[in-house]
Order: structure tokens, then sequence, then C-alpha cells
């Protein structure tokens, strides 16, 4: 019986065991000082200001949203290819999210397609940095400085990805990170906004902890909600943290050996990244050509499935869900969607079972 390969799998290296231990026989197992160091790793790492810890990526965007006001009316320009949770939120405090297209080939949205999507209801855009890639971020700051817009960068699938030198989710107005399992650090669930702002630091602060502060308890300054990150998750992000060198490491060779094996098949298009881009890929992932693999990406994912190797398909274009977006055709995030596949990508994955992924997925070619 083979092994089967996962999609994902966190590593810990037992400093997270120590922490953990250390933060329970604290008995600060809600708030506590992991969080507060989490916190300062995590600003001074993606050199800003102030940093929130969350309950997961989700409530980061929830946060960000309502820092920034939105709400019923309002619009957000978010992309029509990414994981969804920018285009939920906006659902969810009563705003509609606008979907832009996507670059074919580095599968990020940009200022071009995002000013189409611009009206006179625009109240943020939501540039979502997929896989790890980063969007062409001087542009867009360019715009929404021109538009008057805020910017919410999602960089979920991003942490330690570099733009121009700078640190994915770091140049918009607030930034958002996801520490869920499958991520480049993880606390189980988890999350972090970031933000060099005073003032919508202090909101998010509020949102997150039912509008109360700290030092006044019951007095509700705004009607908030429990997004709070808990002291034994903020034990293992600090450890996680201590090893995030050899994580980007690890996560750089898995994605050169994925191009040396993938780059320069016919039928298989790899995610473009452009070379302003240092990326720490969160999952790579490739577009396969129809007319190379007739059956098609969900019979593939089955197929490897058969040889123990777990895939995803990429994301759903909200064109495709129309019982809950409202969304115009989204031609290339259609393609986009239907075609690519993600592969097994993560710290403990060894080059011979890249190989031997990737050799299986080639075996499937007509
Ligand atoms: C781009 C993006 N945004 C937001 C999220 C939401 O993060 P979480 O699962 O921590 O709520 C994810 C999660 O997987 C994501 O990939």
């Amino acid at each position: 019986m083979k092994q089967k390969i996962p999609w994902a799998k966190p590593v810990f290296t037992g400093l997270e065991r120590e922490f953990l231990v250390n933060a329970l026989e604290s008995t600060w197992v809600s708030g506590g000082p992991f969080l507060d160091r989490l916190e300062r790793d995590l600003a001074n790492y993606c050199k800003l200001e102030y940093a929130l810890t969350v309950s997961n990526g989700t409530a980061a965007l929830h946060m960000a949203y309502l820092a920034l006001g939105i709400g019923s009316g309002d619009e957000v320009v978010v992309p029509g290819f990414a994981f969804l949770a920018a285009a939920n939120i906006a659902l969810l405090v009563g705003a509609k999210p606008v979907f832009a297209e996507v670059d074919p080939k580095t599968w990020c949205m940009n200022a071009a397609q995002i000013e189409k999507c611009i009206t006179n209801r625009t109240k943020a855009i939501v540039p979502v940095h997929t896989y790890g890639n980063v969007c062409d971020m001087d542009d867009i700051l360019d715009l929404a400085a021109q538009k008057n817009l805020p910017v919410i960068e999602d960089a979920a699938e991003a942490f330690a990805s570099k733009y121009k030198g700078k640190p994915a989710g770091a140049m918009g107005d607030i930034g958002t990170f996801s520490f869920q399992a499958t991520k480049t650090i993880t606390t189980g669930e988890g999350g972090m906004v970031i933000t060099n702002q005073k003032e919508l630091y202090d909101k998010m602060a509020l949102y997150r902890s039912h509008g109360m502060l700290r030092k006044t308890y019951y007095w509700h300054e705004l009607p908030g909600h429990n997004f709070r990150l808990t002291n034994l998750q903020a034990a293992l992000g600090c450890a996680q943290f201590e090893n995030l060198e050899n994580i980007i490491r690890e996560r750089k060779r898995i994605h050169e050996k994925y191009i040396n094996c993938l780059s320069r098949n016919s039928g298989i298009s790899l995610q473009m990244f452009p070379l302003n881009v240092d990326p720490v890929l969160w999952a790579i992932a490739v577009k396969l050509d129809p007319r190379a693999y007739p059956q098609g990406r969900d019979r593939v994912i089955e197929q490897m499935k058969e040889e123990q190797i777990e895939t995803r398909p990429g994301f759903y274009a909200p064109s495709f869900m129309k019982h809950i977006y409202e969304c115009q055709k989204l031609p290339i995030c259609e393609e986009i969607s239907r075609q690519v596949i993600s592969l097994p990508t993560y710290v403990s994955l060894q080059n011979e079972q890249i190989e031997f992924v990737c050799q299986k997925l080639l075996a499937l070619k007509a």
C-alpha cells in the first residue's frame, strides 16, 4: 500500500509543545503574553506599527470592513478568481462584492481590471494575493489614491511573500492574514490584521472585543464582535514564527522543484510570478490544457487520488455560483477556475515525492 501524499500538512519543530505547555501551565488560556509577543513579532516582521491577532483570516477581513465603515449599499472590488472570503464578508455586512477579472498569467487582479469595476458606491478595493503571488500593488495603490479609496490587502495566502522588497499585506491601508492549518505559519485557526494607521488600529481593536476598551470592562463603545485569538493559539504562532526562515527556505525548495519538474511540459502551465515578486508559496497550482487532459481537471483529481495523491481544484468563479453572487460573466476567471489544479505543498514534502506527483500528473496526459 503506497503512502498517501496529502495536499497540506503543518510542520512543528518541538518549540510548539514547549510554548503550549508554558501557556497552559501559566493558566493564561484566553488572553496572555504570547498574544502580545506574536503581535510585536509580526508587526516588526511586516515593518508596520500595528498588528492585531484575530480568530481567523475571515474575521480579519470582517474587522477591516467594520473599521472602514463598509455596510449596506456599499460596493467592494474583489477578484473573480480567489478564495471568496472577501466577497462573503462584503455580503454579510450588507455590501455588494463587485468582481474584477484577473490577469490570465498571474491569476491576480490588476489596476486596469479594478478600474472597470469602480462606481460611485465603491468603498474599498480588496486585492487578494492568490497562492502566494502578490498583485501589482504600485498600480493598484496609484489608482486607489486617484479615486480616494482604501485598500485592504488579503494576504491570507501570501504571508512572507514580497513585492519589490516589501512584505505582502504591508502596502495597503490594512493587510489581513490567515493562520489556518494549511497556511505558511499556523495557529490551528487564526489570523491577523496589520496597519500603520492608529485610527484604524483603534477601531479594529474595539470591534475585535465587543467594542470594549480594555481598561473599562462592560462599557461598549460600539457593537463589536468576539474576534479574539487565544493565548494557546498564539503560543503555537510564536513557535512557528521562530521557525519562519526554515519554513520559507523549504517552501522555496518545493516551488523550485515543481518548476523544474513541470515547466517545459506541453499541456501544463504554471502560475506566473512577476520578477518583482519574491513568492513564498501557499500552494503550487497549475493549469491543465484540455487538449492534453481531455478527461478534464475534475477527473484528473480523481485519478491522482487513485495514486494516493491529494490535490484540489482551483477556486470556483463567482459566476458559477449564481445562487449567492450577482456576477457578470468572467471568461478569464472561469477558464482558470475550470482548469487549475493545486498540488501537495508543505514543508516536509520531499523532492522524491514531488517527482512522484509530477510523474503521475504527466502520465495522465492523453
Ligand atoms: C485568500 C484568503 N482569504 C481569506 C481566507 C480566510 O481565512 P480563514 O480560513 O483563516 O478564515 C482564506 C482562507 O483560507 C484565504 O485563502
